[in-house]
C-alpha cells in the first residue's frame, strides 16, 4: 500500500515539474517502450473482437489507432487497462506489460493498474452531481489525499494542463455538467490526469466536438505527450496525421499495419491500409 504522504509529495513534485516545464522542453532520454501488448485476444461471449494483436507503445509519444467501425479499437484499448474484463461475457488473454510488468499476471489488482493507465471516453462523462473542482479532486480524495492546499494545487495544475483553468477559475463551484461539451471533455481529461497516470488512453475524445474545441484538445495532447504516453483512437484521418507519431491500422479484429504515422499515411505497405487511409472505405 502506498503511503498517503508519499503519494502527496510525489504528486506535488510531479505537478511542479509539469507546470514549470518550458514549452520548448525536449527529453534527452532515448525513446523507449512504456507499454507492450502481446498476443491480445479479446472476446465477448466467446466471439473474438480482437484476434491476436501485439503492439508496442513508445514512451512520451502519441500512438493513433485507426480502422473502420467495429474492428476492435475500443475493445483493444480497454484491454490495455483491464477494463475489458468488466463487460458482461468478456474475456481477454495475452499480456500487457507496463514498464515490463504484466498487468494480467502481477499481484497488484486491476484498480491500481487503472490508476496508472487513465482513460478518457468518447462522450464526456463528468460526475453529474459534482462541481468542476470536485470532479478533478474526486480521484485524489479516493486515493487518500486530504491536504486541502495540495488538492487545490493539483486541481489548478491539472486544469491548466488542459487549458481550462482560465475559463473556469471563477466558477469552480459550478456543476461540471454546466460546461460546454468541449469544456466537459477537457474537465474529464483533467480528472484523469489528477490521479497521476503514466499512460493516457483516449477513445475518440474529440469526435463529438466542434472544430475549435477539437483544436484545443489536439494542442493539449501535443503538450501532454512531453510527460505521458498517449494512445488515441480516432476516425479522423487528418487528426491522426496532426497529432500522432505512430499509427496502427486495425481491420476485423486484426492489426493490419503499424508504423510511423508518416509511413502509414504516405507509404502504406498493405493494400487494405492504403484503401482505408485514402478514404475508399470506412
Ligand atoms: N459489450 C459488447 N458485447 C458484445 N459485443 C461487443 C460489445 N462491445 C463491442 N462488441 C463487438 O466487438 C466488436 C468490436 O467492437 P469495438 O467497439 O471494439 O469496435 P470499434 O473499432 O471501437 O468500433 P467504433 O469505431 O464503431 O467505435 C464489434 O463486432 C462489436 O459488435
Ligand atoms: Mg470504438
Amino acid at each position: 500500500m502506498v503511503e498517503v504522504e508519499d503519494l502527496e509529495s510525489q504528486q506535488v513534485d510531479r505537478m511542479e515539474t509539469l507546470t514549470k516545464t518550458p514549452i520548448s522542453y525536449k527529453s534527452a532520454e532515448e525513446p523507449r517502450y512504456k507499454l507492450i501488448a502481446e498476443n491480445i485476444v479479446a472476446t465477448y461471449n466467446g466471439i473474438e473482437a480482437v484476434k491476436n494483436v501485439s503492439m508496442k507503445f513508445r514512451e512520451r509519444a502519441v500512438t493513433a489507432l485507426i480502422g473502420p467501425s467495429g474492428c476492435g479499437k475500443t475493445t483493444f484499448l480497454r484491454c490495455l487497462n483491464r477494463m475489458h474484463e468488466l463487460s458482461k461475457g468478456a474475456k481477454v488473454v495475452g499480456k500487457v506489460l507496463l514498464d515490463g510488468q504484466d498487468l494480467y499476471s502481477s499481484r497488484e489488482d486491476a484498480i491500481i493498474h487503472r490508476r496508472k493507465i487513465g482513460m478518457v471516453f468518447q462522450k464526456p462523462n463528468p460526475f453529474p452531481t459534482m462541481s468542476i473542482y470536485d470532479n478533478v479532486a474526486a480521484g485524489l480524495k479516493l486515493n487518500g489525499v486530504r491536504d486541502k492546499k495540495i488538492i487545490d494545487q493539483i486541481v489548478q495544475g491539472c486544469l491548466e494542463m488542459v487549458y481550462l483553468w482560465d475559463e473556469v477559475k471563477h466558477d469552480l463551484k459550478k456543476p461540471g455538467m454546466s460546461l460546454s461539451g468541449g469544456q466537459q471533455q477537457r474537465l474529464c481529461i483533467a480528472r484523469a490526469l489528477a490521479i497521476q497516470p503514466e499512460v493516457l488512453l483516449m477513445d475518440e475524445p474529440a469526435s463529438a466536438l466542434d472544430p475549435i474545441a477539437t483544436q484545443k484538445i489536439e494542442e493539449m495532447i501535443n503538450e501532454l505527450k512531453k510527460e505521458y504516453t498517449i494512445i488515441i483512437v480516432t476516425h479522423n484521418m487528418q487528426q491522426a496525421v496532426r497529432i500522432s507519431d505512430y499509427t496502427g491500422f486495425m481491420y476485423l479484429g486484426d492489426l493490419v499495419e503499424f508504423g510511423e504515422t508518416k509511413q502509414i499515411f504516405e507509404n502504406p505497405r498493405n493494400e487494405i491500409t492504403a484503401k482505408y487511409v485514402q478514404g475508399q472505405f470506412g
